[in-house]
């Protein structure tokens, strides 16, 4: 697991599901940028967010996946405040989320690549739910509602988010596409 300790003067977190539309946590910076070998997947299940134990809801988390790249939105957050947003993510990703350190490049050879946190869900955590059908996945999205808003919200802001950066994620996109032609 990432390990939480204060920066120096300031850390990166990288978010590539809510995190990408809905930090809620204060930062220094912003910034797209994508991570290689990872692929986002609506395979996690959410009891807590976008649904409820007896009817789950999907978000996303990560596969390895060589070759391919993951796009995200990395945030700089002041090391003064590194703990608190930690504890933060921690409570909010508490739903079968870990720490994992990750590096994330940017478009341009003019920004370093940085080492960031992201919080990941593995298939070892009791709410994976895993790989299903897209119109399975969405069927289960629009019909999901938890205390954080309809699941379909979910995934409607990341698609748009995502192509509001120019970042591809035909998965998504699949899933958003069906969710909003069912509208
Ligand atoms: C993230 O956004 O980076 C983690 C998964 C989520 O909260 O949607």
């Amino acid at each position: 697991m990432f390990d939480s300790q204060r920066p120096t003067e300031s850390g990166w977190v990288f978010g590539y599901g809510s995190l990408v539309w809905r930090p809620a946590f204060p930062f220094l910076e912003r910034r797209p940028g994508y991570i290689l070998g990872w692929a986002r997947r609506f395979w996690q299940g959410s009891t807590d967010h976008r649904g409820v134990p007896e009817a789950p809801g999907r978000v996303v988390t990560l596969i390895p996946a060589p070759q391919q790249r993951c796009w995200g939105v990395a945030y700089r957050v002041a090391a003064d405040a590194w703990e608190q947003v930690i504890d933060t993510l921690d409570h909010r990703e508490r739903g079968g989320f870990d720490r994992k350190r990750v590096t994330v490049e940017f478009r341009g050879c003019d920004r370093a690549a940085v080492e960031a946190l992201v919080y990941v869900a593995t298939e070892r955590n009791p709410h994976y739910l895993g790989p299903a059908a897209d119109s399975e996945i969405a069927a289960q999205i629009r019909n999901a509602h938890g205390p954080s808003g309809p699941n379909a919200e979910y995934a409607l802001e990341l698609a748009a988010a995502l192509r509001s950066m120019d970042a591809d994620d035909d998965h998504v996109f699949a899933i958003a596409d069906l969710l909003a032609a069912a509208v």
